[in-house]
């Protein structure tokens, strides 16, 4: 299904539910009555074109337009990329790590659940660190990026924090951050002992595929859409403080 502007909001949904976890971080709400993807997003104040774009790439993993993804802004691509990482902390992470401990509880003779709690809390705090410095460090830097070269600013401080750090280098220092569920996906699916609660295992499984491929949507993102994007930009401020020097 390729989702367009007069596509029913109501349709997508029936078509593939995961999608809601896409209009949670857009704050679409529930209700669509009969209106179409284009009136929804009015409603909600959100960019169509750019909902669209998300919303075929999330459920298409052959369409990925990044180089039209390219052309909007920084801002934009960064507010969505930071909505994702709070709803990863907020719901997903934790979700699954109720589920771990809920299956701990139900099994307390069973010492090889406590290495699945020890592994995840092991990734958890990987992932946390992963997101903080995008945070922290990447988005900041990627957003006074665009700020200078759209306010055709003279920022020589900038120019000089690029020799030391540029978005080449957070493309290369990049994890693969979903690759790593699979030794957790692994150990439940092989080794763990034969426990009654299996519909739980199949739950936590079933959550850490799921956030597998979220994961690999919001690093294609970062690194096909916003690495060259920013990348575009820094070599347009360079060349603008080489013309002045
Ligand atoms: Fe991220
Ligand atoms: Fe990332």
């Amino acid at each position: 299904m390729h989702v367009a502007r007069d596509t029913k909001m109501g349709d997508v949904v029936h078509h593939n539910h995961t999608i809601l976890t896409i209009m949670l971080r857009f704050n679409i709400k529930l209700g669509f009555s009969d209106r179409t993807v284009d009136e929804v997003c009015d409603q909600h104040n959100v960019n169509t074109a750019f909902f669209l774009e998300i919303v075929n790439a999330f459920l298409d993993p052959h369409y990925f337009p990044s180089k039209h993804l390219r052309t909007f802004s920084v801002s934009l691509i960064i507010d969505y990329l930071l909505k994702t990482h709070y709803y990863y902390l907020t719901h997903k992470i934790p979700a699954i790590e109720c589920m771990i401990e809920q299956l701990i509880k139900e099994n307390q003779g069973e010492s090889d659940l406590r290495l699945i709690r020890k592994f995840f809390k092991e990734y958890k705090d990987e992932f946390i660190n992963h997101l903080k410095r995008e945070d922290e460090v990447v988005f900041p830097y990627a957003l006074k990026v665009e700020s200078a070269a759209h306010n055709n600013e003279q920022h020589a401080y900038l120019v000089e924090q690029m020799t030391k750090y540029s978005m080449i280098d957070y493309l290369n220092e990049h994890d693969n951050i979903e690759e790593k569920l699979f030794d957790l996906k692994n150990i439940l699916i092989k080794y763990i002992p034969p426990i009654s609660n299996q519909a739980l295992c199949i739950h936590i499984i079933d959550e850490l595929f799921s956030l597998e491929k979220d994961l690999h949507d919001h690093s294609r993102i970062e690194e096909k859409v916003l690495g060259p994007k920013v990348m575009e930009l820094e070599k347009q401020l360079l060349a603008r403080s080489e013309t002045t020097n």
